[in-house]
């Protein structure tokens, strides 16, 4: 679904210098996400050689996130003075999930944005030889694939180590489309309150400017209707 919507948005991508430093922004914020749950991930399981791999998959999103706020601040200087950009969120989703969730949650994340990013660096590659051709930012996609690639290879082998891989990814799957739809129903609650009291108001005109027009009644005089 992500990558439908991702899809519809290509003609708003890559319009100018800022609008991609904004975006790699935002792919730094998710990889510094990422890097806080993978520390979680180590420090909380019990099995060595699983920590080991989320202690080099941490490694790994703390080094993206760098490379992506570093080509994000290069192609716009001012987002180094931008304390906002630099949240992360931490959902602590390891302890919420258990591991076998937490690993299905992760393998389906790691494979979307791989194919995301596959998709971004084609878009990137047909502007070569053209003035919106983006070298290092293609070349900062083909790098960060490489290791996504290996996150979404481990995490699938861990999860059939651990469960049935395939009511482990569903349940993941849902999960995820409930978080989305509470997110987005606390992102939009404003814009719908606000709404909805215009729409009250507006109708409400018609009956403000009724009870102005009634005719007013002599002084001592009481309305009995
Ligand atoms: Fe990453
Ligand atoms: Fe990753």
């Amino acid at each position: 679904m992500r990558l439908v919507f991702a899809r519809l948005l290509k003609p708003f991508r890559w319009r100018s210098p800022r609008a991609t430093a904004r975006m790699l922004m935002a792919f730094a914020r998710a990889e510094r996400s990422s890097f806080f749950d993978m520390m979680e991930a180590a420090n909380t399981t019990s099995d060595l050689s699983r920590r080991a791999k989320y202690l080099s998959h941490a490694v790994d999103e703390n080094r993206h996130a760098q490379m992506f706020s570093l080509r994000a601040v290069e192609l716009d200087p001012t987002l180094a003075f931008d304390d906002s950009v630099a949240r992360a969120d931490f959902e602590h989703l390891f302890t919420r999930l258990g591991e076998t969730r937490f690993l299905a949650f992760v393998h389906l994340g790691e494979k979307r944005a791989r194919a995301q990013m596959v998709m971004f660096r084609d878009e990137l590659a047909a502007f070569e030889g053209t003035a919106r051709a983006d070298t290092k930012t293609k070349a900062l996609l083909d790098a960060v694939m490489v290791d996504e690639a290996v996150h979404e290879s481990y995490t699938r082998e861990f999860l059939s180590a651990l469960a049935p891989e395939a009511s482990e990814l569903r349940s993941a799957r849902f999960w995820e489309l409930r978080r989305g739809w509470l997110r987005w129903g606390a992102a939009s609650s404003g814009v719908l309150f606000t709404l909805t009291m215009w729409t009250l108001y507006v109708l409400m005109a018609p009956l403000a400017l009724m009870e102005r027009m009634r005719p007013q009644l002599p002084s001592g005089w009481r309305d009995s209707r």
